[in-house]
Parts: C-alpha cells; sequence; structure tokens
C-alpha cells in the first residue's frame, strides 16, 4: 500500500492509544542499533510509563494508517521552548516522509503554543533526522553533548 504522505494527519494520541504506542516502541527500538542498548531499552516505553508521561508534560503525537499507529514522537514545553524526541516510525513506514511531515506538525504545534523555540537532539549519524533538522532550518546549538553514558548527541534549535 502505498502512504499518501501529503494526506497524512498527525494527531494528539491519548491513553486509550498506549497498548499500541508500547507494541510500536517494542518493535522500532530494540534494532535502532546506532544507540547504546541502555538507551533502547529506556525508549521501549511500558504503557505504564506511557500513560504517566502523557498525565505529565508530555503530548504524544502520531499517524495512522488503516487506524494504526505506524509513527509518533512527543514534545513537551519548558518557558518558551519545545522540546520534540522520541520519534518512532514503524519500519514498513520509514523512508516515506513520515518523520518529515512530523518535524512540520512540531513547528506547527510550537507556533500554536505561542514557543520561541524547538529544541531536538540528533545522533551525528542518523541520517534520517539530520535530513529532517537541515531542510526545515534548524541550526546546531552548541557542540555534542552525552545525553546518556557514552551516546553523544546534538542539539538542534529553530526559532519559530
Ligand atoms: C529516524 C526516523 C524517525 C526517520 O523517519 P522516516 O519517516 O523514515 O524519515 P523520512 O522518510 O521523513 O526521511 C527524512 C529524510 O531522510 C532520508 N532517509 C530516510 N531513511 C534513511 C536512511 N535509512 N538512510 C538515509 N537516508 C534516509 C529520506 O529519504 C529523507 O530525505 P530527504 O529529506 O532528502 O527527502 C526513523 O527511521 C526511525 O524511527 N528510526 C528509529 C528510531 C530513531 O532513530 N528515531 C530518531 C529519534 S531522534
Amino acid at each position: 500500500m502505498v502512504l499518501q504522505v501529503d494526506k497524512t494527519r498527525v494527531e494528539l494520541l491519548s491513553s486509550k492509544d498506549a497498548a499500541e504506542i508500547e507494541s510500536l516502541f517494542k518493535e522500532v527500538w530494540p534494532t535502532a542499533i546506532e544507540y547504546p542498548e541502555k538507551w533502547r531499552k529506556k525508549r521501549t516505553l511500558s504503557r505504564e510509563e506511557i500513560v504517566k508521561e502523557m498525565k505529565g508534560d508530555y503530548y504524544y503525537f502520531g499517524v495512522r494508517v488503516d487506524g494504526r499507529i505506524v509513527g509518533l514522537y512527543k514534545a513537551s514545553i519548558k518557558k518558551d521552548t519545545v522540546l520534540g524526541e522520541h520519534q518512532t516510525i514503524h519500519p514498513s513506514y520509514q523512508g516515506r516522509g513520515l518523520a518529515t511531515t512530523m518535524y512540520k506538525q512540531l513547528i506547527n504545534f510550537a507556533k500554536k503554543k505561542k514557543c520561541k523555540k524547538i529544541h531536538v537532539n540528533i545522533l551525528p549519524n542518523q541520517i534520517a533526522s539530520k535530513k529532517c533538522v537541515d531542510k526545515l532550518g534548524f541550526h546546531k546549538k552548541g557542540g555534542l553533548w552525552e545525553q546518556a553514558k557514552e551516546m553523544l548527541v546534538q542539539t538542534y534549535e529553530k526559532e519559530v
């Protein structure tokens, strides 16, 4: 099935979606081998942890195909800045523009919330994520830093 990315709707997910989100994390993160194992485990959240985050500071946004969630990310707001993170696309739907679509929605979300900046943290060798920030006008903020043990990331910023 060819996904019509132009018509893709990014929607706010709720605790009703937690079991499906848990399955997607389990599908994607254990094999995301560019990340250290500890980080992959940390990113494979259980449904209880997902619900806890939703009740806290996190907005989960996702994309469905035929009713099933095939991609998602989460956003949180601190002062005038939105942090976008944990982008997760089902392997069968990678490379079809879903991450790009969700980045664009993140920019719209930041505008809607009247935030001034967006931050994302990216592994320097995560090519798809790097392409997204480059084409959408983000710039490097500072240098590499250790987000987790032996995992260096680059923060990118975009003014909105
Ligand atoms: C990284 C990830 C989110 C990218 O999602 P995606 O939907 O495949 O990305 P897109 O289809 O929007 O691709 C963005 C760009 O990267 C390119 N791209 C996608 N996958 C690629 C790959 N494996 N190698 C090289 N380029 C790739 C696309 O062609 C596109 O290029 P363009 O800007 O020139 O058009 C997805 O692969 C994923 O879930 N990976 C595992 C978890 C992860 O690393 N998450 C990132 C957390 S910050």
